[in-house]
């Protein structure tokens, strides 16, 4: 039998699990409503929920949940906003948090709840109606400056000339890529028509459009685009191909390199360990994870050996890594047939 304080501690962790879990609404709820919004000032629930139009009690235990969480700091009778929700509504990654609030309460919650009928072999659903596909895009841009600090450091990646974006997504990549080196021409492969009407869109704001050229089709299945390149870049999409059809995914994008070319994957990875632990990266990776394979249009994340291994036998004689999270959990690993 556990002893007394083994079960203080038992029940310290449970309720720690509870109390996680009832965070990301009540966050959501307060960018929705414009609670966060207006606790910049520090000012008392009542009239906040007053001048808001909501339900005074309701405010007021928001606050109290998210006082005792630290996301809110408290004097006497008012309450303001700390430290990370003001990040939360500041950071230039604000809109991309937010998206990842109300993908994690709309989608992730229900699935989760859902795992015991899922293990038991539930049919899974399908991932990408088109706030999904949206909402998804939007998530990842979470990465996208560091990302494309660390893209730099790739050797071979220093002056492109002709870059493939397969599943480029609604752009962002390209048309950061094409505004930056101005003799570059790029080809943007999408599989959801609207979003890549997105990407054309993107590509029109950056005023690239004459460099660059977006098709839609699969990746896998559809004609080729003509010539070679000398950067193509797979960012956060190897999770919709089967671990069977990576390599055939990479050997098509390797065939389509010129001598120099690099191929460029960007992913979030499964990682254990003490640094990824320690940064707290170890559990968000596992739960995109199983997140992923929750649906039956998608599958895990790839382990980083595998990835290696993968763009070996796809045709690469030389790999690497460049992390773009510290810690590696979001890295690129590349392949090239060396200089
Ligand atoms: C998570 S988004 C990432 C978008 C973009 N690469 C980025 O990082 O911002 C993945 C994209 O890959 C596209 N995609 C998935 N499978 C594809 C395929 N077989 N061929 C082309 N695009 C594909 C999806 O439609 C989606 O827009």
């Amino acid at each position: 039998m556990a002893s007394i304080f083994e079960s203080a501690r038992h029940a310290r962790a449970l309720a720690a699990a509870v109390d996680a879990f009832a965070v990301a609404p009540l966050l959501r709820a307060g960018l929705r409503l414009g609670l966060a919004d207006a606790l910049r000032t520090p000012q008392e629930p009542q009239a906040l929920a007053e001048r808001l139009g909501l339900e005074s009690d309701l405010v007021l235990a928001w606050a109290r949940m998210l006082h005792a969480q630290g996301w809110l700091s408290r004097r006497g009778e008012t309450y303001e906003l700390a430290g990370p929700f003001q990040w939360l509504l500041d950071a230039p990654e604000a809109a991309s948090a937010a998206a990842l609030l109300e993908q994690v309460v709309d989608t992730l919650g229900p699935q989760l709840a859902a795992l015991p009928e899922l293990m038991k072999g539930a049919e899974r659903p399908l991932f990408g109606d088109r706030e999904q596909a949206l909402r998804m895009a939007a998530i990842m841009r979470l990465f996208e400056p560091r990302a494309l600090r660390a893209l730099t450091k790739i050797p071979g990646v220093r002056h492109p000339r002709r870059i493939l974006d397969i599943g480029c997504g609604q752009g962002h990549y390209l048309a950061d890529l094409l505004t930056r080196f101005r003799d570059a021409l790029g080809v943007g492969i999408e599989l959801d028509p609207h979003v890549a009407e997105a990407a054309r869109r993107r590509l029109a704001e950056a005023d690239v459009t004459r460099r660059a050229e977006i098709r839609v089709g699969d990746f896998l299945h559809a004609e080729p685009p003509p010539g070679r390149f000398d950067l193509i870049l797979l960012n956060h999409n190897l999770h919709y191909f089967s671990p069977a059809q990576r390599v055939a995914v990479l050997r098509r994008a390797h065939d389509l390199l010129d001598e120099r070319g690099i191929v460029v994957v960007q992913t979030l990875v499964r990682i254990e360990g003490l640094l990824p632990s320690l940064l707290g990266l170890q559990g968000p990776a596992a739960l995109f994870d199983l997140a992923l394979r929750t649906h039956r249009n998608l599958y895990g994340l790839p382990a980083v050996d595998e990835l290696h291994a993968a763009l070996r036998e796809a045709g690469c004689a030389q790999t690497g890594e460049v992390p773009i999270l510290a810690g590696g959990a979001v890295r690129f690993v590349w392949g090239s047939d060396g200089a």
